[in-house]
């Protein structure tokens, strides 16, 4: 984004913490492909799966362009992998009752944070004021691409967890726990992008900055942020009344990001 570090930086933060966080969903959803009894739903997963692993490489491909940049990422991706890989990765359970807690807590986290990378997803199609300031067109459609295959697959990591689950407690409490942590981990990007980025003299990262970038457009509005927090923990909730899928289907059949993908995929 010409001329706005914070708005930069504060999305730079996602091609650091979405890998790491797909590539954690791919390895989880493996485990869980066995509980699965429904034939259509096991085969939502699996394409979640392969939609994810391809979001988490895509990404990927942005970190050597932060280093030439003099932005050297690994500091902050390391935290993530230990967050990722460690705190929410594989215990050493025993097979049985405790094993299958654990799997179904993750499955329930995964539920959570789909929720908001489809509110993600949502906004960056919609965020306008992007366009309008001049932010890079090819780091514009990763992110539209990406967004619209989140909002297009919305559903299956909820549908998943009831599936399998569909506890409210464990629901509302893994909420909580999904919340914490991309909000711990965003900020703590932002800044520490703020600090080293070698263009900035002094720059730091606040609370009232990304309320200000979310008044203007740029990034989502803090407001949007809070009132999705009742909907996720609403009885009625189902993630297909966020978002539109027609939107987000047509994006992809436009995007430069969606063609090269599926070239990829072929
Ligand atoms: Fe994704
Ligand atoms: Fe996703």
């Amino acid at each position: 984004m010409p001329g706005d570090p914070f708005t930069t930086h504060t999305i730079n933060v996602l091609h650091l913490l979405l890998p790491a966080g797909e590539r954690w969903f791919v390895h989880v959803y493996k485990q869980v492909l066995p509980l699965i009894r429904d034939e259509r739903l096991r085969e939502d997963v699996i394409g979640f799966i392969g939609q994810e692993a391809m979001h988490s490489q895509a990404h990927d491909e942005v970190l050597p362009h932060l280093r030439e940049l003099g932005l050297d990422p690994t500091p902050y991706t390391a935290q993530v992998d230990w967050f990722f890989e460690k705190l929410l990765g594989d215990r050493t359970l025993p097979p049985g009752r405790a094993r299958k807690w654990w799997l179904l807590e993750r499955v329930a986290i995964i539920a959570a944070i789909e929720h908001y990378t489809a509110f993600l997803g949502n906004w960056v199609l919609n965020a306008e004021e992007l366009d309008r300031r001049g932010a890079d067109p090819t780091m514009l459609d990763l992110l539209r691409w990406h967004g619209a295959e989140e909002v297009e697959h919305r559903s299956v990591a909820f549908d998943l967890f009831m599936h399998v689950d569909g506890s409210y407690r464990r629901r509302a409490r893994t909420w909580a726990t999904a919340f914490a942590a991309l909000m711990f981990l965003w900020q703590r990007g932002a800044r520490f992008f703020m600090a080293n980025d070698p263009t900035l003299v002094d720059a730091h990262a606040s609370f009232k900055d990304f309320y200000v970038a979310g008044r203007r457009g740029t990034l989502p509005a803090t407001g949007d942020m809070l009132r999705s927090i009742p909907r996720y923990l609403s009885r009625a909730y189902h993630p297909s009344q966020e978002g539109s899928t027609e939107q987000a289907v047509a994006y992809l059949a436009s995007s430069p990001a969606a063609l090269a993908a599926e070239k990829r995929a072929e």
